[in-house]
């Protein structure tokens, strides 16, 4: 150990060039197969360069599909411009959550004196809307809001931002949302749906060929020269295909396949090394996703996840997504409570559950029509139910 260098490690033989390029975090300066939307985004923001407000825009696509890196693209270019009137600002909402975190992001990111915390909605309101008056001609913001599905008031800040163009004397706010839920409109009232929507952008999957072109674009410059075989690639981009196009999921692939063939000193990644990365990847994602959570949603899940193997409480809709009934899978929870010695918690606290789960994105509810049993809400999982159970039984109830 005492003779070990830094350059040891360092210069241990790698697959990888540069592996910061595969990381969830790198976006690439161009974009391949995205022409139209890009285009489609500069033509929607270039009035504000005339000092006309660009309609609000609403873009959705499968998670992967280059949505953030086409906006981020844009933006750039639009600081590139050196314009004095259009300012942008991107958030991602999981993190700016609510219309106070929102209006105060914007507030902090663009008028420096005021302190961070502790000012009610209306002073930085105003302190906005002053901002934006204080200029000859008004300034023109650009507000993304990326993920925009994870707003708790969503409806009050679409219409607190709306509004704001109507206090205006001059200069605008746009709002451009993104979202990979496709369906989560639907929550809107009507009346901030058609705010937000305005013009509508989507971003259509990726198909296999696709998918190999912008990977092997990646691999240049993240590789060394050959060290990822034909088959491997397009195993990659396969899998990829069947997971919505999912151009991050890929990446991530190669970035596994490669450590594992790192760590067996292969000087080439085959198609081996990219199917044990993707078993890897499957386990992780769905543990990630449920080892996080607090107990009780972890209960209503697996209640959930059992509920698939019971036909009456199950619906199957048109579209072929299976839809449960909330109260089966309550009194499902509630059995399992019994069976685990825990206490169960009140219908109450039941609906608070659904509602984050919902926010994260591992179920979607909904209301079903008059005729279903009434007014039943009914559940969707976004997951595989029986992937779930398995990794809940094995890895957190310890079954
Ligand atoms: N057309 C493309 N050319 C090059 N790289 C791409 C392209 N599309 C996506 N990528 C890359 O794929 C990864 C995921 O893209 P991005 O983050 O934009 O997806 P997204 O649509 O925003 O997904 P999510 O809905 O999950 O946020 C990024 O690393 C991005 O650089
Ligand atoms: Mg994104």
């Amino acid at each position: 150990m005492s003779s070990l260098s830094f350059s040891d490690i360092l210069n241990k033989a790698s697959v990888f060039k540069n592996k910061n390029v595969l990381s969830p975090h790198y976006y690439p300066p161009e974009m391949l197969y995205r022409d139209h939307e890009l285009r489609t985004l500069m033509e929607l923001i270039a009035p504000a360069f005339k000092g006309v407000k660009p309609n609000n825009l609403f873009i959705y696509g499968n998670s992967g599909c280059g949505k953030t890196a086409a906006v981020k693209l844009v933006l750039q270019k639009i600081k590139a411009e050196e314009n004095t009137r259009v300012f942008t600002t991107y958030m991602n909402c999981r993190v700016y959550d609510s219309r106070y975190k929102v209006i105060q992001k914007l507030v902090g990111d663009f008028i420096i004196e005021l302190p961070r915390t502790g000012h009610s909605m209306a002073t930085i309101y105003e302190k906005l809307l002053d901002w934006i008056e204080d200029d000859d001609q008004g300034k023109n913001l650009i507000v993304v809001l990326d993920e925009i599905d994870a707003v708790k008031d969503l409806d009050d800040l679409v219409y607190t931002l709306t509004r704001t163009n109507d206090d205006l004397k001059k200069g605008s706010i746009s709002v451009i949302g993104i979202s990979n839920r496709i369906d989560f409109k639907k929550k809107l009232d009507a009346r901030s749906k058609s705010s937000l929507c305005e013009k509508e952008l989507v971003f259509h999957s990726y198909n296999a060929s696709q998918l190999s072109g912008i990977l092997e674009d990646r691999i240049k410059a993240s590789f060394n020269d050959g060290a990822i075989l034909h088959g491997a690639l397009n195993l990659a981009s396969a899998i990829a295909a069947s997971e919505n196009g999912d151009v991050r999921y890929a990446l991530s692939l190669l970035l596994w396949a490669g450590e594992l063939a790192d760590s067996k000193k292969l000087k080439v990644v085959t198609e081996k090394e990219v199917e044990d990365a993707r078993k890897k990847a499957d386990e992780d994602k769905s543990f990630e996703l449920v080892s996080g959570l607090p107990q009780h949603q972890q209960l209503v899940l697996y209640a959930l996840c059992l509920s698939d193997s019971e036909a009456y409480s199950k619906l199957v809709e048109e579209n072929g997504d299976k839809y449960y009934f909330s109260g089966h899978v309550y009194e499902k929870y509630k059995s399992i409570c019994r069976k685990t010695k825990v206490e169960p918690r009140s219908s109450r606290w039941y609906r608070e559950y659904l509602h984050d789960l919902e926010s994260l994105g591992l179920i979607t509810t909904i209301e079903s029509g008059k005729g279903v049993r009434g007014h039943a809400t009914l559940i969707c999982p976004g997951f595989d139910p029986n992937k779930i159970r398995v990794i809940i039984e094995k890895r957190i109830l310890g079954d």
